[in-house]
């Protein structure tokens, strides 16, 4: 009963999916929570309040200008008398309105009056989902704090057309309601990780430097995720654009030698995922002035030495944590590479991906990768970082039963 005693206020609006919402329903409910429903006038062309009412044991309310329920201002009551709002499905239509702040029915004003983190899962047809549109509002929304679960990709109920779109499934969706209300199982509570995410930045000279387009996103969203099971994180971290992740201790680092000598000072540690995209070289000796250009001489050459290989320095070390993961960005043989690295390195996973710049992985959002394990590989298919995250953390934790 993880969600013994929550209250979730579920909005279902106008979709195909309000189907799933039903399940949703039970599941929720399977879990402790209560569900107060609250439909839109479009869901109520696909599942019947009465339904809806019966499977949550509850009131299903639908009018914003509600004799009865309006007397005592019900609709900030709905807002605020719960502990999450959970939109399932969201329709193009509800995420546009939330976007802009409209409130012209009872579920878009509560979603305006509410002050309770909501969780949206989307559901729409997939051209719905990528117009540029739904892309704004969906970054708006992200940007206004609102939390997301899916959409997945596959075959869309109603045309058959294939792609991103599909709500996610009843299970996901009160997975993700238990991470949010932190009420899941925390199966790497007592564990002690250390994650590396970003580039590292090698001087040339004080104000010049060779770096490369590594974000952090990845290797953020993993210390995350490994926060969230319960894990005590150290996140040594290159220099990077982003904000922290919740609830893990961040070590700043700028070199490879920097990162290295932080990621040995945190050991001991039961798990290590080498994320960063370490330099593999640095310059021999970087000038402890600005190198002056002059005029008429050749430009300077830059001498390179090799970086210390934390990802194996880790994994052959006295106090080698239990779990080794690191990660392969390649741009060829993608695969080989990895399994001949998982030997050198003394890791348990290669997460390897192709970073090509066609892929649009280092930088980007989204991450295509091959898991290479001792016993075999498994393709993941496209996914955002986040979700890679969630996912590789998982299959961390079942190294730790
Ligand atoms: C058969 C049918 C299926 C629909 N499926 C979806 C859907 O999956 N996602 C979506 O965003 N809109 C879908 N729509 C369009 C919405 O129902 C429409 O935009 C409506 O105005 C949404 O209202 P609401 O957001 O207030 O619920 C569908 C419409 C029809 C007629």
């Amino acid at each position: 009963m993880t969600l013994q005693g929550k209250r979730i206020l579920l909005i279902i609006s106008g979709g195909i999916a309000a189907y799933k919402s039903l399940d949703l329903i039970r599941r929720l409910r399977e879990r402790g929570a209560s569900v107060r429903p609250v439909m839109t006038a479009g869901a109520q062309a696909f599942v019947t309040p009465l339904a809806v009412g019966a499977l949550a044991a509850d009131k299903v309310f639908t009018e914003l200008f509600s004799r009865e329920d309006e007397q005592d201002v019900g609709h900030i009551r709905l807002a605020r008398d719960c502990d999450l709002v959970v939109i399932a499905p969201a329709t193009a239509d509800l995420m546009a309105k939330m976007a802009n702040g409209l409130a012209d029915d009872l579920a878009s004003t509560i979603l305006l009056a509410t002050d309770k983190p909501v969780l949206v899962a989307p559901a729409m047809n997939p051209k719905m989902w990528s117009h540029p549109a739904t892309r704004r509002n969906h970054a708006t929304l992200l940007a206004d704090g609102i939390r997301f679960i899916g959409p997945a990709s596959g075959e869309m109920a109603e045309s058959g057309e294939k792609g991103e779109g599909r709500m996610a499934e009843p299970l996901e969706i009160a997975a993700a309601v238990e991470a949010l209300l932190d009420t899941g199982p925390k199966p790497l509570t007592g564990r002690k990780a250390i994650v590396t995410s970003g580039p590292t930045h090698e001087p040339i000279d004080p104000v010049r430097y060779i770096a490369n387009r590594s974000s952090g996103k990845q290797g953020h969203a993993i210390a995350g995720e490994l926060a969230w099971l319960g894990a005590d994180v150290t996140l040594v971290s290159g220099p990077v654009t982003i904000p922290d992740p919740k609830g893990v201790t961040v070590v700043r680092v700028e070199r490879a030698e920097e990162m290295r000598d932080a990621v040995l000072a945190a050991l001991p540690a039961d798990i290590a995922v080498m994320v960063a995209a370490v330099a593999d070289w640095r310059v021999a000796s970087a000038s402890g002035n600005k190198i002056k250009k002059k005029p008429g001489e050749a430009p300077p050459p830059l001498l390179l030495t090799e970086n210390p290989d934390i990802l194996k320095t880790v994994g052959h070390h006295p106090k080698r944590p239990k779990l080794v993961v690191g990660f392969a960005a390649e741009t060829q043989d993608v695969a080989e590479n990895g399994r001949s690295k998982l030997e050198r390195k003394g890791a348990d996973y290669i997460i390897a991906n192709d970073v090509s710049p066609h892929t649009g992985i280092m930088g980007g959002d989204r991450n295509t990768v091959k898991v290479i394990g001792k016993s075999g590989d498994e393709d993941w298919p496209d996914m955002d970082k986040q979700a890679v995250a969630e996912r590789l953390a998982r299959l961390i934790a079942s190294h730790f039963p």
